[in-house]
């Protein structure tokens, strides 16, 4: 199993599964060790739903639908701010063609860019996807960040034990269907996706890592 330390430094978004399914005692681990989190108060106010199998299937099929309609997204809650500061901005459009790069497709390849999009619909063939929420009826800023505490537990847990994950916000598109497949989940408000598994062998685009700034530009100490 790597350190704390090590998984922080491999960890990186995986966009090609193999289809087989981490054992479930595992994920039982896993996610009794990411609710180890901190909350404010101990509030603990996260939901976590793990859909596999048939139950995966049917929600796919559904989104895939969704999308090949041309349906407009209409996730619960704004991610980003509108419009992205400049910097931010040129980091995304960054990794966006980063990303394209690692898959071959050129700057006028629109078809092969929305089958990419579309490969976000059917959690680029994940056979086991965490859904992350919280409850819909009170939340605030902070509880984001406490359930970005779990998210980052699983993800950082998967990676210790060389297992891979994306964290998705574009498959929040469509909660209207999430709350049809994932039962019990009327008062939930879905913050993110977390498709999982062993990443693809060979894969290209799993090898891509994006860069991140130098500390020295957004870590100061004052003493
Ligand atoms: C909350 C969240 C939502 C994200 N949503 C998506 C997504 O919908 N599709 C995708 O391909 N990547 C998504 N990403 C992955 C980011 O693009 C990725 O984390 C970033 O480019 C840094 O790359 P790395 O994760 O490989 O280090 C998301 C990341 C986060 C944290």
């Amino acid at each position: 199993m790597l350190s704390a330390l090590d998984s922080m430094h491999v960890r990186r978004s995986i966009r090609e599964f193999e289809p087989e399914l981490v054992p479930m005692d595992t994920i039982r681990q896993l996610v009794e060790a990411a609710g180890r989190a901190p909350s404010s108060k101990n509030t603990q106010p996260w939901r976590l739903y793990l859909v596999q199998g048939p139950a995966l299937d049917a929600l796919v099929a559904d989104y895939l639908a969704a999308f090949d309609a041309g349906r407009p997204g209409k996730p619960g809650y704004r991610y980003s701010p509108d419009p992205l500061p400049e910097t931010w901005m040129a980091r995304a459009k960054a990794v966006g063609i980063g990303i394209f790069q690692h898959k071959g497709i050129g700057r006028e390849e629109k078809e092969k860019r929305r089958q990419h999009d579309r490969e976000n619909f059917e959690f680029f063939g994940a056979r086991q996807v965490f859904f992350l929420g919280t409850q819909e009826s009170a939340y605030s800023y902070g509880t984001f960040m406490d359930c970005g505490f779990v998210l980052d537990n699983l993800m950082l847990g998967l990676a210790s034990l060389e297992l891979g994950s994306c964290p998705q916000f574009s498959a929040m598109a469509y909660p209207d269907l999430l709350k049809k497949h994932i039962p019990g989940s009327e008062d939930t408000l879905f913050i993110a996706a977390l498709p999982f598994g062993r990443p693809k062998a060979g894969s290209h685009v799993n090898a891509f890592q994006p860069p991140r700034l130098p500390v020295e530009e957004w870590f100061k100490v004052v003493s």
